[in-house]
């Protein structure tokens, strides 16, 4: 299990590709290298990490276009945090609907699959975490996924 989820993180990674900053990547090999150095300094606190990046921006010249990258990170973590306060709050509503539609027995089938997809659309990420929860609750409760 352990050997096949390592295989996985490998497979994505290389799949991946190169995921560091974009401003890093017309960057010689050793600016590079002694980034990720820093960034995957596992003794280090986020605080000692962001001031030796700091300093490795100084170091070559990087300063303004490190900088920028950082606000920009920390508009996306408050985007992130935004959007799931969002889709937490809608969830309970489209929980609702959802069931409704699950639990419609005037349906065919195809109707059904419709009208999960309509649902879908409107809320295309609810309903995704919607069905994620109740596929942790089949689980749980030893019922196979349908
Ligand atoms: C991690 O950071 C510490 C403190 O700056 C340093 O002594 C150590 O050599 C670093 N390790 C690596 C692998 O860079
Ligand atoms: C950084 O810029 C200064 C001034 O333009 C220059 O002297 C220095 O060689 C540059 N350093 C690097 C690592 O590019
Ligand atoms: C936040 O949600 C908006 C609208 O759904 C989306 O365009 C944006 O990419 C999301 N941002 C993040 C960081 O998830
Ligand atoms: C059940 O599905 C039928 C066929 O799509 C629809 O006409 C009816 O309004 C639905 N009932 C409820 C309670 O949503």
């Amino acid at each position: 299990m352990n050997s096949f989820l390592a295989l996985l993180a490998l497979v994505a990674v290389a799949s991946a590709g190169y995921d560091g900053p974009q401003f890093l990547r017309d960057q010689p090999r050793n600016v590079q290298q002694s980034y990720f150095q820093i960034m995957r300094n596992s003794t280090l606190t986020q605080q000692q990490k962001n001031q030796q990046l700091q300093q490795w921006a100084q170091t070559n010249n990087l300063s303004s276009q490190y900088s920028s990258y950082m606000q920009q990170q920390q508009q996306m973590e408050q985007q992130m945090s935004q959007n799931t306060t969002q889709i937490i709050s809608r969830l309970s509503t489209v929980q609702t609907q959802l069931e409704t539609i699950l639990n419609n027995d005037s349906q065919t089938g195809a109707q059904k699959q419709q009208a999960i997809q309509s649902l879908t659309n409107q809320y295309p990420q609810e309903v995704p975490v919607l069905f994620y929860i109740r596929k942790m609750s089949k689980r749980q409760m030893g019922m196979m996924d349908d």
